[in-house]
Order: C-alpha cells, then structure tokens, then sequence
C-alpha cells in the first residue's frame, strides 16, 4: 500500500540538547555553547518561516534544569534576557510573535518584565509563534492545567473533566499539538517536555549537537516527517480513505 506524502509540519517542537558537549568538544567553556545555541535558534527560526511552519516551540530551560550549577543559571537567565532584547525587532520585522510557556514565579524581574515587552511588542506577528519553554516541565504543566480547570469550575467535581476540557488550561493553548519534535545531542528521550502535547507527534532524534543542526537538518527532518504515516490509531485502509477523500475535496474530478 502506497500513501502520498502529508503536508508539512504546522508545529514543530525541539529540544535543544548538546551546547555544553559542543563547546567541550573545542575546550571552550559552557556558556560559548549556549551563546551558539542562541545564535543558532536565530537561524532555525529563518529556516522555521520559510518552510511555512506557523508555530514553533523550543526548550530552554526546564523545571530539572535548576539542578545545574548555579552560575549556569545565571548564564542562562541573562542570555534569555539579552537575546530579547537584541532580537525584537527583527522578530517584529518578521512577524514573528513571541511567548513564554513555564512556572514564570521563579524568574528574575529584569526578565520577566523583558518577556512582558518582547510579549506586548510582537502580539502583531502573523508569520509563527515562537513559544520558548522556560522553567516548564510537562508534569508541572498537567498538573497547572487542572488546578487552573478546577478553579474556574469551583462547582464541578474531577469526574466532570476531560480531556478536550483540560485543553485550555494547558500552557501551550491556544498552539495546535505538535506534528514534529526533534531532539538533537543524540538521547531519545522527552525529558519532561509537552509530554501531554505528544502524545501523537512524530518524533526525530539526531546525533547533532544544537549548535550545529542547520537549516539543511531541519530540511532533513522535514523530509523524513513528510514520509511518516499518521494513523491516529486507525488502520492503513481507513488513513487512505481519509487522505484520498481530502484529495477530492481539494482538487475534485
Ligand atoms: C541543553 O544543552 C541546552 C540548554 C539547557 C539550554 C538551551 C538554551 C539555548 C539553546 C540558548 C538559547 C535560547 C534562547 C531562548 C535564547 P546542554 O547544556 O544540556 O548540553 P550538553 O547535554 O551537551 O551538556
């Protein structure tokens, strides 16, 4: 059974693993390898909006992630603060809206309030959404989500929820599930992250390290997506059913 390639990925999610191996690899210390992270999500963020992918979600920082030393986090805090600041208004000029998913009561002030603006300044973007995970876990994020839904039904007892209910409350609403995650650094693992979100989602694990996973990567991973089949669960016969009864309402006779 043949089936046509699928569309392009909508969302795509990625972990951003191998800074600290890529700059060990040249004797540099850690923070270089974060500093060409950054510059590198520059660049994939470019590749992202050519490929027409309209929303885009990143790892940054994750609820384990304060377990590193603490000059690392500092590092890092003040890396997100400083890409914000230098890069808002080319993410205005491209239309690019900018979010923040995580449990933000930890954050520093400087970079809370730099996320209010870069948030506020770029609400306009029309092009993708850029959601970087910042102190977000997956965990915390289910459970934020039905603390949020119980609050806002304060009548409702927890058998009254489901699934779909719970959408809304999740950190990512209102993103669609991604279609892709990719996670480079070479581990094959979720670490936490939109674990609710992927249920279904195609996921593509490279050896790469961040730094160096470049646009032709992320053409690669496209590609390698377009040829996944997604069944949701349904059986080959049905999925071609489905894809040549949306064929024949794109292009009928
Ligand atoms: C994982 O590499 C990377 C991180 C924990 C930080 C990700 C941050 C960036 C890419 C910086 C840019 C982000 C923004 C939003 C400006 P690692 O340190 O775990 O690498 P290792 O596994 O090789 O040690």
């Amino acid at each position: 059974m043949s089936f046509e390639p699928h569309a392009s990925p909508k969302h795509i999610a990625i972990i951003m693993d191998g800074n600290g191996r890529w700059s060990k690899k040249r004797l540099m210390p850690r923070n270089i390898g974060h500093l060409m992270g950054a510059s590198n999500l520059r660049k994939i963020v470019k590749a992202c909006v050519n490929h027409s992918v309209k929303h885009l979600t990143v790892f940054a920082f994750s609820t384990e992630n304060w377990k590193r030393p603490p000059e690392e986090v500092a590092i890092l805090f003040d890396l997100f603060v400083r890409y914000l600041k230098s890069e808002i208004m080319e993410l205005q000029a491209q239309g690019i809206r900018w979010r923040v998913i995580g449990d933000q009561s930890a954050f520093p002030k400087e970079l809370k309030d730099q996320i209010d603006f870069a948030c506020k300044a770029t609400e306009r973007g029309t092009q993708l959404d850029l959601t970087v995970a910042i102190n977000y876990g997956g965990r915390w994020d289910i459970l934020q989500a039905v603390q949020g839904w119980q609050l806002a039904h304060p009548y409702e007892s927890l058998d009254q929820l489901s699934q779909d209910a719970l959408d809304p409350y999740l950190a990512t609403h209102p993103l669609p599930e991604p279609d892709l995650l990719i996670r480079t650094g070479g581990e094959s693992r979720l670490s936490n992250f939109l674990i609710w979100q992927c249920a279904y989602t195609e996921m593509f694990f490279t050896k790469e390290l961040w730094p160096d996973f470049g646009e032709a990567s992320l053409s690669e991973a496209i590609e390698w997506y377009g040829q996944r089949i997604r069944r949701f669960g349904k059986t080959d016969e049905q999925v071609q059913e489905s894809s040549l009864r949306a064929k024949s309402v794109l292009h009928p006779n």
